[in-house]
């Protein structure tokens, strides 16, 4: 039997550990499995600083924010960032006291390669990340590698960078670096973080690192060669250090897709934005081959425009069975829930992969929204797309690996701390009620950080990182509070039944 822990209105109750207790309802009291894993999530670009430091090469982020300020909201760059190139000792601390085993990290490509080609080997970058990992280690925290989080080396990016099919080749070079010197420490391993945001910022709106917008074809083959990329990592690690033991894939992020109405085309209309977006990358991996209907859509679209191929890039036989397959766990980004609708076919005219994917979207005026506007509360999200992906691509285990609230700079984080709530009690849902294996979790993030073209305007941290101090200052917030007490406990409230 399900048992709700149901706190009233206005309750100013204070828990054992001191910690307000928000105004949440059904928030589950049963105790996590113990073999789960609670952790936290940042990446290098984000955190790191050090920009040019050691030896270090410019990525297309450094070149990105000094080439024009206003590309970022609060012209801030990432040059010193948390300083945690500097600050990595004390980050360990803030890990020890959240109780946390996992910390999902990135490393920066250009810190290890400065210039992306394997001349320019920098003994210093892989010293840092080494003494990294074994510090980790000792204290007895996993490391989550992830290989590439959005830091191409500059020089790869003014050969085409995503759109250039041997930049997988490059990431391949990179990658046997990384597996053979930090391998011996590293079991859990993560190649490329969200690609499809990535190809859509990147180089569809220009929002992000490069800056391009190629929304009608670019977008299709960085999707492509990100996806080679991936797949060139993957079977290095198993070809080359299949003795060291560990785990590899690739980040995929996703929202949940709920229709907006109970009309079947508005169902038909969720399945679409699902395969669009999650299944464009999930699809070649788990199972082979693009979407289905992704290959209709754009197939037809790219033909009604008079090409003579899908804008969408055809597999070869070969390329098929090296992607497919190429995972030993799914890693999924999830933060929020996306409300679609059927829409008229749009016309034909340049191709769009917005228009290709032939669907409305919004959020229902129910769920909470966030100071982000892409990012609204709706805790059941979390259940319905971990069995959507459970039941899909039947990947044997999940890992959430990132999940987390925008909120400006404010130490008494209640909306946040209602949301981990709300959406862990739903993950403990699926793996309770639906059988659904999600092994671990890390949330974004361990502390404010550099949030790509936002700048430092929008805080995802559970530690506050004071911007203004050289010091950059960490303070646990209410959220980080309550988290350590949930990773100490596996319980989500103050008491659970076993
Ligand atoms: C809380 O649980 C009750 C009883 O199962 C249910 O009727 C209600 O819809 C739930 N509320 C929320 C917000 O999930
Ligand atoms: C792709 O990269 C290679 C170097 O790795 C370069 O020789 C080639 O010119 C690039 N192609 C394009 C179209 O930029
Ligand atoms: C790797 O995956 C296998 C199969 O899912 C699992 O048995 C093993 O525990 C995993 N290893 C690590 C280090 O997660
Ligand atoms: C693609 O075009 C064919 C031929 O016109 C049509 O039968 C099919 O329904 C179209 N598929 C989609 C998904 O639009
Ligand atoms: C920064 O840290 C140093 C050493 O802990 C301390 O002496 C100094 O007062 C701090 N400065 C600020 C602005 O917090």
């Amino acid at each position: 039997m399900k048992i709700f822990l149901l706190i009233f209105l206005a309750c100013f109750c204070t828990g054992a550990f001191g910690i307000y207790i928000p105004k949440a309802t059904n928030i589950t009291n049963r105790k996590f499995p113990s073999t789960f894993i609670w952790g936290a999530a940042t990446a290098a670009y984000q955190i790191e600083g050090a920009w040019d430091e050691d030896g270090k090469g410019e990525s297309m982020w450094d070149r990105f924010v000094h080439s024009d300020p206003t590309h970022i909201d609060d012209r801030s760059t990432g040059d010193v960032a948390c300083d945690s190139y500097h600050k990595w000792q004390e980050d360990i601390e803030l890990l020890k006291q959240l109780n946390v085993k996992l910390y999902r990290f990135s490393v920066a490509w250009t810190r290890i390669l400065p210039t992306g080609y394997l001349e320019s080997f920098n003994q210093a970058g892989v010293d840092y990340y080494v003494n990294f990992v074994k510090a980790l280690r000792a204290a007895e925290i996993e490391p989550m590698v992830t290989l590439y989080h959005w830091d191409l080396p500059q020089t790869l990016s003014e050969q085409g960078g995503w759109l250039n099919d041997s930049t997988a080749d490059r990431f391949g070079d990179y990658a046997r670096i990384v597996f053979k010197n930090l391998g011996p420490y590293v079991k859990l391993w993560a190649t490329i973080n969200e690609p499809k945001t990535t190809c859509t910022q990147g180089y569809a709106s220009g929002e992000m690192a490069p800056g391009l917008k190629l929304v009608g074809d670019g977008i299709y083959q960085c999707a492509r060669v990100q996806l080679l990329a991936h797949a060139t990592a993957y079977h290095i690690y198993h070809d080359e250090f299949a003795d060291q033991g560990g785990n590899v894939t690739i980040v995929i992020d996703a929202t949940y897709n709920e229709p907006l109405t109970d009309s079947a085309a508005d169902a038909e209309a969720a399945e679409w934005e699902f395969e669009f977006n999650l299944g464009w990358y999930a699809n070649p991996v788990y199972l082979g081959d693009w979407p289905q209907i992704m290959i209709d859509r754009v197939g037809n679209r790219s033909k009604a425009e008079g090409l003579s191929q899908s804008r969408l890039p055809p597999w070869s036989k070969d390329e098929l069975e090296f992607v497919k397959g190429t995972f030993d766990y799914f890693a999924l980004n999830m933060y929020t829930a996306v409300a679609v609708n059927a829409i008229d076919e749009p016309p034909i005219g340049t191709g769009n992969y917005y228009l290709d994917k032939g669907t409305g979207t919004s959020y229902k005026p129910e769920w909470t929204p966030s100071i982000a506007g892409w990012l609204y509360s709706y805790p059941y999200g979390m259940r319905g797309l971990l069995n959507r992906v459970w039941s899909k691509y039947n990947p044997g285990s999940i890992y959430v690996t990132e999940n987390g609230w925008a909120t400006t700079e404010d130490l008494n984080d209640q909306g946040r701390l209602e949301y981990l709530q709300g959406y862990l009690s739903n993950m403990l849902d699926a793996i309770l009620e639906d059988g659904v294996v999600v092994d671990g979790y890390t949330t974004w993030s361990l502390m404010d950080n550099f949030e790509w073209a936002r700048g430092y305007t929008q805080r995802y941290g559970i530690i506050d990182v004071d911007f203004n101090s050289p010091n950059r200052t960490r303070t646990f917030k209410d959220s980080a509070k309550w988290y350590s007490q949930t990773a100490a406990t596996y319980c989500l409230v103050d008491t659970c039944v076993d």
